[in-house]
């Protein structure tokens, strides 16, 4: 039988300590890119992939995720009187009918691998989608997931979402351990969370993006805490290697790091310079403030 990835999984219950101030009340995935929130970008990427049950896990703290895919009546109403039809449709346009979202809270915050297993009862035993939306990835023409159900529609086995990252940065991620291949798409022979660089098996990161067969749960469910003091979801992953086949995609696009300031910096600027209204105004700003009052200070 062939599977089908319908379900994503957005792990959203994460403190963002990083952002602080700005993610004491609100969640960082609620930061906007230009005028989109990062868990909106995440969504779309989803939705573009065919996925049609969003999941999302999400804490006490993170109720705007919610408000934000529920219809606003009280402002459709309000932009109906307005006459201000295109930004109903913008509104209205959020949940696409056929898509539905699902709300489940992870109690403590034990980390990513804790997160994922909260979603168990609603996943069920089909293969899903995780989606960070901190990891904001601009794949051009195909999304980074749908490069990826692709590959799973083709190897149905599990696929995680991998870039080049420089060497003395694999203490900031899952590395994987692969053979030496040309192509894009590596078997998987180990994974390891955060390695020292001198240490690392690579410099083949695992970002934000994976697709995960359901035997991931009791795997899950046997992982103690492991780096950080958390249920790390790469100890489960280093497990299910060991039953089944997992594949390391290296995808085509750019991903911004928006957990961090400086990548959300420069997510956002590049995304200004590419927006439909304020592009050409933003560019313009931009080739002026360099020219005239200069980056050297
Ligand atoms: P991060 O490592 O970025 O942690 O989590 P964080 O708490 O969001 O941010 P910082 O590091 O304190 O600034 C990666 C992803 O896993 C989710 C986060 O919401 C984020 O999408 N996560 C992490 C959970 O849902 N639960 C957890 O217990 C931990």
């Amino acid at each position: 039988m062939n599977l089908k990835v319908k379900k994503a999984v957005f792990p959203v219950a994460g403190m963002g300590t990083r952002f602080l101030p700005a993610t004491k009340a609100n969640p960082k995935e609620m930061l906007p890119i230009v005028d989109k929130p990062l868990i909106q970008y995440a969504a779309e990427e989803a939705m573009a992939a065919g996925i049609n049950e969003l999941i999302f896990v999400t804490s006490s703290s993170k109720r705007a995720i919610e408000d934000h895919f529920d219809k606003n009546y009280e402002m459709e109403n309000e932009l109906e009187k307005r006459g201000k039809h295109d930004l109903l449709e913008v509104l209205r346009g959020i949940v696409p009918k056929g898509v539905s979202c699902v709300y489940v809270r992870q109690p403590e915050a034990l980390g990513l691998g804790h997160a994922v297993w909260c979603a168990k009862p609603i996943v069920g035993n089909e293969p899903f989608a995780v989606i960070l939306a901190d990891d904001l990835i601009n794949g051009g023409e195909k999304s980074c997931l749908s490069q990826m159900v692709e590959v799973f529609n083709e190897r149905q086995c599990s696929v995680l979402g991998t870039e080049r990252v420089a060497p003395e940065e694999t203490n900031k991620y899952g590395i994987v351990k692969i053979d030496d291949t040309e192509s894009r798409l590596h078997q998987l022979n180990g994974i390891v969370e955060k390695p020292h660089p001198e240490v690392a098996p690579s410099n083949l990161a695992v970002v934000g993006r994976y697709i995960l067969t359901s035997e991931i749960f009791t795997l899950l469910e046997q992982t103690g805490r492991g780096a950080g003091g958390e249920i790390q979801l790469t100890d489960a992953i280093a497990k299910l290697l060991k039953i089944q086949n997992v594949l390391a995609y290296e995808f085509e696009g750019k991903r911004y790091d928006c957990g961090s300031k400086l990548g959300y910096l420069q997510a956002t600027v590049e995304y200004a310079l590419e927006h439909k209204e304020l592009g050409s105004d933003f560019r313009r700003y931009l080739r002026s403030f360099v020219c005239d009052v200069g980056l050297d200070r």
